[in-house]
């Protein structure tokens, strides 16, 4: 597949075939994919809880559902769930010294490698913001002194679900060039 190809296919899914398992195999696939991404000082300062047991399936879902929110993570059949690690002492010496978040920058882009990773298989994801994290380090027992910044949700899409054209700002409002 052409990377334009997948990088328009790849969607936040809200329509999850409730029905359709995801393959361990594929899981593991995407894992490994996630383990290639680059950090800064190589540091990695994630690691991944891959939830498929359908019980804490139902309930990591239950974590992402207030407010109205995240209905759709109802159906997904796996979530991926992105705790921060330590950075090490060199990327977040660096971090300080020129006042930048990479440990934030490294888990935007490993998210992005787990997501096209997963597109590619052709399964669907929507990454969740919005989550009970005091709850779901409960579920899952994390170190309560950790943070969970991201939860995947992953399954495959429902097969009256489209493709939307992707609404972004034009290139010229994104980009100079000088
Ligand atoms: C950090 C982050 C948090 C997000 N949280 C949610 C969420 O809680 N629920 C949801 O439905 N979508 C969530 N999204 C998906 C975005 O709404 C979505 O990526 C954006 O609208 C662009 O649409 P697309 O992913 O379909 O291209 C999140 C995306 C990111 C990157």
């Amino acid at each position: 597949m052409q990377l334009k190809e997948l990088f328009c296919l790849r969607q936040s899914c809200r329509n999850f075939d409730a029905e359709r398992k995801v393959e361990k195999e594929k899981l593991e696939n995407i894992m490994e994919l996630a383990r290639l991404a680059p950090s800064a000082c190589n540091s990695q300062p994630y690691s991944f809880i891959v939830v498929t047991d359908d019980e804490l399936v139902k309930e990591v879902a239950r974590c992402t559902q207030s407010m109205g929110m995240n209905k759709h993570c109802s159906a997904a059949r796996a979530f991926i769930v992105m705790v921060e690690e330590n950075a090490g002492l060199l990327a977040k010496t660096g971090g300080r010294l020129k006042d930048q978040d990479y440990a934030s920058i490294d888990m935007g882009i490993v998210s992005a490698h787990i997501v096209l990773a997963a597109t590619e298989q052709g399964l669907s994801t929507c990454m969740i913001g919005w989550f009970d994290e005091k709850k779901l380090k409960e579920i899952l027992q994390i170190d309560e002194k950790k943070r969970v910044r991201l939860v995947f949700a992953v399954g495959y899409a429902a097969a009256d679900d489209k493709i939307r054209e992707k609404k972004r700002k034009d290139l010229d409002k994104l980009v100079t060039y000088r």
